[in-house]
């Protein structure tokens, strides 16, 4: 588009992730281990949250710069109790095309026909294993199978659609549900999405060989059951999707670790008490609370602020990597 603002390697702003709340139910080890967070201390206090009038003016100016998608996270956005009240508003302003919604789908049986009815169109949900003592595991001990597995139905019947399913692989951890989880949901149009552990946050001790890189879940896949890759959708479009040859279903890999994506990365990110970030890997987030009073200047400020950004840092990650991998040994060349 004409208008589009671009960044410093020329990528437009076209997506908003919004961070309703911080607070999560689960305690996943590779995004807030309970040892780190054990109690409720860490997280922002209610009146720090952005109120939902303040939300929808800082979409608004988002909108205005380009933006067209939008996404709800957390923490666990179902945590937040004005939750199908925000969906109603956002859906009526003008320029949303696709508004999702990403969930761990633990409180989403009660909350999919609610969600549904304030105009939410479709939902992703976070899904890491059948097995229950491996998802139990990797929910921290806090999540419940049953309720995820209920969440997923009760949102098919709420007409969501279409739902996906995102499984974060850990080596050795939950590397051997991903055939079951493909066999679960793949005949019921439901796209399971395979995501690298990646190396985001300070507290998840990653480490590259956790990482299960996508190229080898592929061939696994397909010596189970043959698959080719589908064009993306869209241009910078996350995931790499495939086809099973057989016509049941496709299946999606997010491998920001060993192929990253971030030439075509058009998003941005707002957290729950309004601090902009324009990479997942940011440090500092800016605050766009003191913008509110003026849809211009905060409009003003935010394209200044991608016009700016230059972040592309899970290719910095890759290129790191392979210059170290090129490295001469020591015993070749003297110590
Ligand atoms: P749709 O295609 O619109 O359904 O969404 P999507 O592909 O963007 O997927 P979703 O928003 O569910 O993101 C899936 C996962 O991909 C996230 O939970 C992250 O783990 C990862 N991801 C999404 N955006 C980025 C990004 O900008 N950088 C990196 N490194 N990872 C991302
Ligand atoms: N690496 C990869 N995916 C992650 N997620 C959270 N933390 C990480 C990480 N370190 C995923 C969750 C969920 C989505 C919101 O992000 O598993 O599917
Ligand atoms: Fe993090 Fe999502 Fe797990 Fe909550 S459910 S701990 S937000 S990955
Ligand atoms: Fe975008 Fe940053 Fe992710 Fe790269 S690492 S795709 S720039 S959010």
């Amino acid at each position: 588009r004409a208008t589009d603002t671009l960044d410093q390697r020329g990528r437009p702003l076209h997506d908003l992730r919004i961070s309703v709340i911080d607070r999560c139910n689960y305690r996943c080890p590779y995004c807030m281990p309970v040892e780190r967070f054990g109690g409720p201390s860490v997280f922002l206090k209610r009146r720090d949250w952005l109120q939902r009038e303040d939300l929808l003016k800082i979409v608004q100016s988002f909108l205005t710069l380009g933006v067209r998608k939008l996404r709800l996270t957390g923490g666990e956005p179902l945590l937040r109790p004005d939750l199908p009240e925000l969906i109603a508003e956002l859906v009526a302003l003008p320029g949303v095309e696709d508004l999702a919604l990403t969930t761990n789908g633990e409180l989403l049986a009660d909350k999919a026909d609610a969600l549904a009815r304030a105009g939410l169109k479709r939902i992703t949900v976070s899904l890491d294993a059948l097995d229950p003592d491996i998802f139990k595991t990797l929910s921290g001990g806090y999540g419940s199978l049953e309720r995820v597995l209920a969440g997923i139905d009760a949102a098919v019947a709420a007409g969501l659609a279409p739902i996906k399913i995102n499984c974060t692989v850990l080596r050795g951890k939950n590397e051997s549900e991903v055939l079951p989880l493909l066999e679960q949901f793949r005949t019921r149009n439901i796209t399971v999405r395979f995501i690298e552990y990646m190396d985001v946050g300070t507290c998840n001790r990653w480490q590259r060989d956790d990482v299960v890189d996508s190229l080898v879940l592929r061939d696994r896949i397909h010596a189970w059951q043959p698959i080719e890759p589908v064009q993306a959708a869209y241009r910078g479009e996350v995931a790499s999707r495939y086809r099973f040859v057989d016509g049941q279903g496709e299946v999606g890999f997010i491998s920001s670790i060993s192929q990253p994506f971030c030439g075509d990365c058009t998003r941005a990110r707002l957290s729950a008490d309004g601090q902009l970030y324009t990479c997942l890997f940011g440090h500092q987030g800016i605050d766009l609370k003191p913008w509110l009073d003026s849809p211009e200047s905060l409009q003003e400020r935010i394209a200044a602020l991608w016009s700016r950004r230059a972040d592309r840092y899970s290719e910095q990650r890759a290129e790191r990597e392979r210059e170290a991998a090129g490295r001469v040994e020591m015993f070749r060349i003297g110590g």
